[in-house]
């Protein structure tokens, strides 16, 4: 690329003159973003995750294997524990698909990268960026940022895993100078398979915590995409009244969860039909987001018919029919896909 540049450059003096001014200006402007508090920012080395459960282990071990340095903290050592073993087994996977000669060697290096501590006020003292992934309370969620916010470096990025709150409502917990460094990074699972990260923009999040958070997730190999900070984001405003529109299908008697998963997976393309996925997702959170979703229809966020009750949902959730986590669903788990 620059050798052709250069080849092109020769042709004209004209031209020559104007690359020498483009230079100057580049390397100046390289020069003011090599000092500029912007690009402090983007350069992220040191992260802290909270939560080491399904989704914060995940986002320790990609954090890590990016080579990030990663602190992994939760409110017991029992939690910790079933982190690392969680990150552990995962990476044996990885290393058997990229070091099956050296399973040890490579889970071992990665693994350095990661301490763990129960202690919240330590675990952000160094950080870069906070990824928060513990559950999903929106009072639990504000106590936790609001305690980290005079423990951590003023230029720390924080960020939330929320799938279903509201991102402002979170960031609010915080000062306003720390707002402007608050998102949504929204990841999905199991966390180390799962190219896409959703990062969320408050209306207060700054060009330059979404520029490090962009180049953060870039860096462990994700696909990230950009949304405002409404119910469900991208992928779940989509998926989930989809999901329920499935189940009313069923309730009217209009067609059978067989055929309606035979229709989109070979009509639409969908790798997996709905009620399949319900099974996987687990029909207790569906139920539990679409109730989420009923409160900001309520205020007018969401439209109201997406998320009216479903009896049919309800009864099968009593009934302890959670799907793949209890054993049956809309199918017996001798029917579920692997
Ligand atoms: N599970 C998913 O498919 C999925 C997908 C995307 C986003 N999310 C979101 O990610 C978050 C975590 O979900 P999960 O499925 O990993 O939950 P999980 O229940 O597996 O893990 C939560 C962990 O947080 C810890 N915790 C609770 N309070 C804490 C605190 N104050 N400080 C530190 N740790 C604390 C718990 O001990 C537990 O280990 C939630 O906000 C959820 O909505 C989940």
């Amino acid at each position: 690329m620059l050798s052709s540049i250069s080849r092109a450059s020769a042709m004209s003096t004209s031209r020559n003159t104007l690359n020498a001014a483009a230079a100057t200006r580049l390397s100046s402007i390289q020069r003011h973003l090599s000092t500029t508090p912007s690009a402090r920012e983007g350069k992220i080395e040191r992260l802290t995750v909270f939560g080491a459960g399904l989704m914060g282990a995940g986002i320790a071990q990609v954090g890590a294997q990016s080579g990030l340095k990663v602190v992994l903290s939760d409110v017991t050592d029992k939690a910790l524990e079933n982190g690392l073993n969680i990150i552990q087994k995962s990476l044996a996977r990885v290393a058997k698909k990229k070091s099956p000669d050296d399973i040890e060697g490579f889970t071992s290096k990665i693994l350095k990268n990661i301490e763990t501590t129960t202690d919240a006020g330590k675990a952000v003292e160094q950080s870069d960026l906070v990824i928060e992934a513990i559950i999903e309370s929106i009072k639990v969620k504000r106590d936790l940022f609001g305690f980290l916010d005079s423990k951590a470096k003023s230029d720390c990025i924080f960020a939330t895993n929320t799938s279903s709150l509201s991102v402002t409502e979170i960031a609010e917990s915080c000062s306003k100078e720390r707002q402007e460094k608050f998102a949504g990074l929204h990841f999905f699972n199991p966390v180390p398979a799962m190219k896409l990260v959703e990062i969320i923009r408050t209306s207060q999040t700054s060009t330059s915590t979404y520029e490090a958070l962009k180049e953060v997730t870039l860096r462990m190999n994700k696909s990230p995409v950009t949304c405002n900070d409404t119910p469900g984001f991208i992928v779940n405003r989509l998926l989930v009244p989809y999901l329920l529109e499935s189940i009313r299908m069923v309730e009217r008697g209009d067609a059978t969860p067989e055929d309606i998963d035979t229709a989109m997976e070979l009509g639409a393309g969908y790798p997996m039909g709905p009620f399949k996925l319900l099974d996987f997702v687990g029909l207790d959170t569906t139920s539990y987001i679409s109730q989420g979703w009923r409160d900001k229809a309520e205020a007018g966020q969401i439209s109201k018919e997406l998320v009216q009750p479903i009896e049919l949902l309800d009864k099968l959730v009593k009934e302890g029919k959670l799907g793949r986590k209890s054993g049956e669903g809309f199918y017996k788990v001798s029917h579920m896909i692997e």
